[in-house]
């Protein structure tokens, strides 16, 4: 896996924003993959100003984001529909009908009855739009991407998921640092639906992820680290700070 060190965030962010800036300058409707996290709020800052100096614009680009929480009321502040909505529609021309979010509330609306059929549903929107162009991703500190926890087929599909222990402690500073409120399951595209994006490009900031970043880019292609799979992605860079590097 092709890998860079950064000295910053800022210098991470710009390159990385440079990049996606240069996908959708050529394909104006194309599809951007977003990820949620502390990772790429940076990238999305410096979108905005490229936005906003118009070096490219994104009001014809359709998102689908990763993965959602499931058992938060809706319009909830740590929603990942409100994350995007915040952190990239706000700071970008991204209009709000074209961001896509694994949805659990449309359960009991026409033709959805169970989360499993949400979560199919949701697969298959995003190859109706044509697939995804440029994929954001950020990495956990146990290896996962999107919420797809160390065991999930390397194959899987969109689909309903448990959040894993070390997920829910480190997701606990969203839900003011209280453990019990991090909802404890999720849909999620599955690894499958992930590698099926055409570029990827993986952010990974400081020492928590070293040993993550490791296992994903010298280490064996194995469930036990969901991440590896991307070593079997023709095109993939990932972007380090020296923290995340530590171990390489
Ligand atoms: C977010 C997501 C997660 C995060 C990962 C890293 O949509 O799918 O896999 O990318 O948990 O989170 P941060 O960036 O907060 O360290």
């Amino acid at each position: 896996i092709q890998y860079t060190v950064f000295d910053s965030e800022e210098d991470l962010a710009r390159e990385f924003a440079a990049q996606v800036a240069a996908i959708f300058r050529d394909k104006p409707t194309g599809v951007l993959g977003t990820a949620t996290g502390s990772s790429p709020l940076e990238v999305y800052r410096v979108l905005g100003r490229l936005v906003e100096i118009g070096a490219v614009s994104l009001k014809e680009v359709k998102t689908f984001q990763l993965d959602e929480y499931v058992g938060l009321p809706e319009g909830h502040s740590q929603s990942y529909r409100r994350f995007i909505e915040e952190n990239l529609v706000a700071l970008t021309d991204l209009r709000s009908y074209n961001v896509n979010v694994p949805n659990p509330h449309l359960v009991g609306t026409p033709g959805v009855d169970t989360l499993d059929e949400a979560a199919a549903a949701y697969d298959a929107a995003i190859k109706d739009a044509g697939g995804v162009d440029f994929q954001i991703l950020g990495i956990g500190s146990d290896g996962h991407i999107a919420f797809n926890e160390p065991g999930t087929p390397l194959d899987s599909r969109t689909h309903v998921a448990n959040l894993a222990e070390q997920t829910i402690i480190d997701n606990a500073r969203f839900f003011g640092g209280d453990r019990s409120q991090v909802p404890t399951r999720c849909i999620t595209q599955g690894l499958g639906t992930i590698m099926e994006a055409r570029v990827i490009g993986l952010i990974a900031l400081g020492e928590n992820k070293a040993q993550a970043v490791r296992d994903m880019i010298s280490g064996p292609v194995t469930p036990d680290c969901p991440a590896s799979v991307l070593q079997n992605h023709p095109n993939v860079r990932v972007y380090l700070d020296k923290g995340a590097a530590s171990l390489l």
